[in-house]
């Protein structure tokens, strides 16, 4: 217990600051409302975060559970992105009725649309039980019993503080690698209905060519209502339902925003690692995301051939591209930004210094365990990743394998099969498939092959002729089929082709990959856990913030342009004026609404702002979250970052490292003079 509390002790002095990284605990925003007030803000911790008085945090939400969401009205209102509501949107557009392509207006509270399925959630309180958690446990039990009295402790701690009929959650979640347990408790509402959403040429505007780049013109927003029981409680979708009563709802400002702006972003981002090894940052910048690069261009390659020839397949594989792109251009802009930083020599460099001050102390020899883990750990991972980006990514090969599963726990697999052949082109797929296999085959050594694979490879000669082969003979080229298959075909599908290979791989890992992973990720766990608390020993003057968990947090810096490249400079407000210059009616992403380009026409738009960059420290899961000013005043919506700085979930650069937000102003030109529900206005509070 006594280096937990030269932990604790650690965390609670007052720190030196960082230029403009970090994502906070907001219940620990006094540590930083100095350097936050130094910096523009004229707010107080407990104005950001309080349990006693409504504060800016009661108006901040969990969208489903991956985004961010903020409300903008006593009645429940809220907004987030396009791409955050796109599936609900999705789901309720049908070819007379494809509010994807012409957007949602409801023009009042009884035509909004319920979407089963969909929470919301608001934390109601957080603190430290790491205490709670660790009950039970000594040092002397060792590593893997303190994970198991942990996970335990959570789940008890959990059950008691839950009240489902009242819609309280909680959920227990490991800060600084375990380090620390912090309690979350949230309440979660059940009926959420959308409102609007701009046609997808202004939601998605710039699709997947502008995706992650400045400049950038993407009208990234969606809008929805909380619904309540009479009482006030969370319900399921009911007519009789009422629009949710908020502690705290954000004032939108008009005055917009410019360059040096204090700005801050209250979300929760997914996940960060900026305390890792070097090596780890060496294996995804200079193997894992070059590796995973390589596969995805071919992929994607082979989809835009074929969706560039067929609007019906463009549809077909427009969600499937757009997430393989998304990462594809991630992690491009990550392992650019390591190398260009060095940030592999840097950590190598402070691991050095580290090393001398631990030398003789209970960290001794902690820098060479971690390097040994990662030379062990290394080939089995990339041999996982590298079956997720081939195998697994041939869709008959894991679609059989899900079909399997399915009629194994007795499950129809009709519906299954309908919406996977509603979105399923084989000439794509086969292609993929050769492509794969090939790729698979050329750059994973024979001890990496399934005895399946080798054997496969030998008997057909080419895996061209092994596609041709399993193409032609597979249940799974045959929906029909497929749809009719019952519980009683298991046979026919375990002797299918396709099942077969997927299998081989699956058996395989099983044998010789996970077993071997599993225990070695449990060693890193606990030498992962000692180096963080030994980093905040070793640097004790300075703030560490807790890596990304999805957990709420708070990120500020300001409006600021960047240089990318050398004699570029992009400024950091965009306007309607971009959007013109990009409109291209014969080009998918480019093409804007009639509408746009009519009231453009009349005038007097050109300086309508769009979206605009600033430094805060954001990452995945802070899409749709507020983008305030030093007022608490709802300025923006964050919905990306430029790929240059998409190394900021490992390292971030001050001088790279933007978040893309939606200028609120924008939202309203949009409701206002395309959805024309300027009713919603009666309810918001301008300022
Ligand atoms: N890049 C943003 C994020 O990571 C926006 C993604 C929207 N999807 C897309 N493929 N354009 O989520
Ligand atoms: N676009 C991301 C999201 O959806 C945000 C980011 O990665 O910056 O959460």
């Amino acid at each position: 217990m006594k280096r937990l509390t030269t932990f604790i002790l650690a965390l609670a002095v007052s720190f030196q600051a960082f230029a403009d990284e970090g994502m906070w605990l907001p219940n620990l925003i006094a540590r930083r409302i100095d350097d936050m007030g130094a910096k523009g803000c004229r707010l107080s911790a407990e104005d950001i975060y309080s349990i006693n008085k409504a504060s800016l945090k009661d108006a901040v939400l969990l969208f489903g559970s991956g985004c961010t969401g903020e409300l903008v009205s006593p009645n429940g209102l809220l907004f987030t992105n396009h791409h955050c509501g796109y599936s609900f949107i999705q789901r309720h557009s049908s070819v007379e009725h494809d509010y994807l392509k012409d957007g949602f207006w409801a023009m009042s509270q009884s035509e909004e649309l319920p979407n089963p399925g969909l929470t919301v959630s608001f934390l109601e309180r957080m603190e430290d039980v790491t205490d709670v958690i660790l009950y039970g446990w000594e040092p002397s039990m060792g590593d893997a019993a303190r994970d198991s009295v942990a996970r335990a402790n959570s789940a008890r701690l959990e059950k008691e503080v839950a009240v489902p009929s009242k819609g309280i959650r909680a959920s227990v979640e490991a800060l600084y690698y375990a380090n620390q347990y912090y309690l979350f408790v949230f309440r979660v509402y059940r009926d959420v209905r959308l409102v609007g959403a701009p046609p997808s040429s202004i939601g998605k505007f710039g699709g997947d060519t502008d995706n992650w780049m400045w400049p950038r013109h993407t009208g990234d927003f969606s809008i929805f209502r909380i619904y309540t029981a009479p009482d006030g409680s969370p319900a399921d979708y009911s007519p009789d339902n009422i629009p949710y009563r908020p502690r705290k709802y954000f004032s939108i400002s008009r005055a917009g925003v410019k360059e040096g702006d204090f700005t801050f972003v209250y979300g929760c981002p997914g996940s960060t690692r900026e305390y890792v090894f070097s090596d780890e940052v060496r294996y995804i910048g200079e193997v894992s995301d070059p590796q995973k690069i390589a596969l995805r261009t071919k992929r994607l390659e082979i989809q835009k051939k074929y969706m560039s020839q067929s609007q019906a397949v463009r549809i077909q594989y427009s969600a499937k591209n757009a997430s393989v792109s998304n990462a594809w251009k991630k992690w491009q802009g990550e392992s650019g930004g390591v190398r260009r930083l060095g940030t592999v020599e840097a950590k190598r460099a402070y691991e050095r210094r580290f090393a001398q001050w631990a030398a003789r102390g209970p960290y001794e020899g902690l820098t060479e365990r971690l390097a040994a883990i990662y030379a062990r750990r290394e080939p089995l991972y990339l041999a996982y990743e590298y079956f997720n980006e081939t195998i697994r990514s041939v869709e008959i090969l894991s679609f059989a394998w899900s079909v399997h599963s399915a009629l194994e726990l007795k499950r129809p697999v009709e519906s299954m099969a309908k919406g996977f052949y509603k979105d399923y082109y084989r000439p794509i797929d086969e292609e993929i498939f050769a492509a794969m296999l090939d790729a698979y085959r050329s750059n994973m050594s024979g001890d990496y092959q399934p005895a399946y694979f080798k054997e496969q490879l030998a008997l057909y000669g080419s895996v061209e002729a092994w596609r041709d082969a399993l193409f032609a003979s597979s249940i799974f080229s045959n929906p029909d089929a497929v749809k009719a298959l019952t519980p009683s075909d298991i046979a026919k599908v375990e002797a299918d082709p396709a099942y077969k290979l997927y299998k081989a791989f699956r058996d395989w890992l099983d044998a010789d990959i996970m077993p071997e992973l599993h225990a070695i990720d449990g060693e890193l766990r606990a030498a992962n856990r000692q180096y963080m608390r030994a980093q905040m020993e070793f640097e004790p003057e300075r703030d560490f913030y807790p890596d990304a968990n999805l957990t709420l947090r708070v990120a500020y810096g300001k409006v600021a342009g960047y240089s990318p490249s050398d004699a570029v400079y992009y400024a950091p407000v965009s306007t309607l004026k971009g959007i013109m210059e990009k409109d291209n009616p014969d080009i998918f992403d480019y093409n804007i609404p009639q509408v746009l380009r009519d009231i453009y026409a009349e005038g007097g738009h050109e300086k309508q702002p769009v979206c605009f960059l600033a430094t805060n420290h954001t990452t995945g899961g802070n899409s749709g979250s507020p983008v305030l000013n030093a007022d608490g005043h709802l300025v923006g919506i964050n919905f990306d970052r430029v790929w240059e700085g998409t190394m900021s979930d490992l390292v971030f650069d001050p001088d790279y490292c933007r978040n893309i937000s939606l200028d609120v102003r924008y939202l309203l030109f949009v409701i206002e003079n395309v959805g024309h529900a300027d009713w919603l206005f009666k309810e918001m509070d301008f300022k």
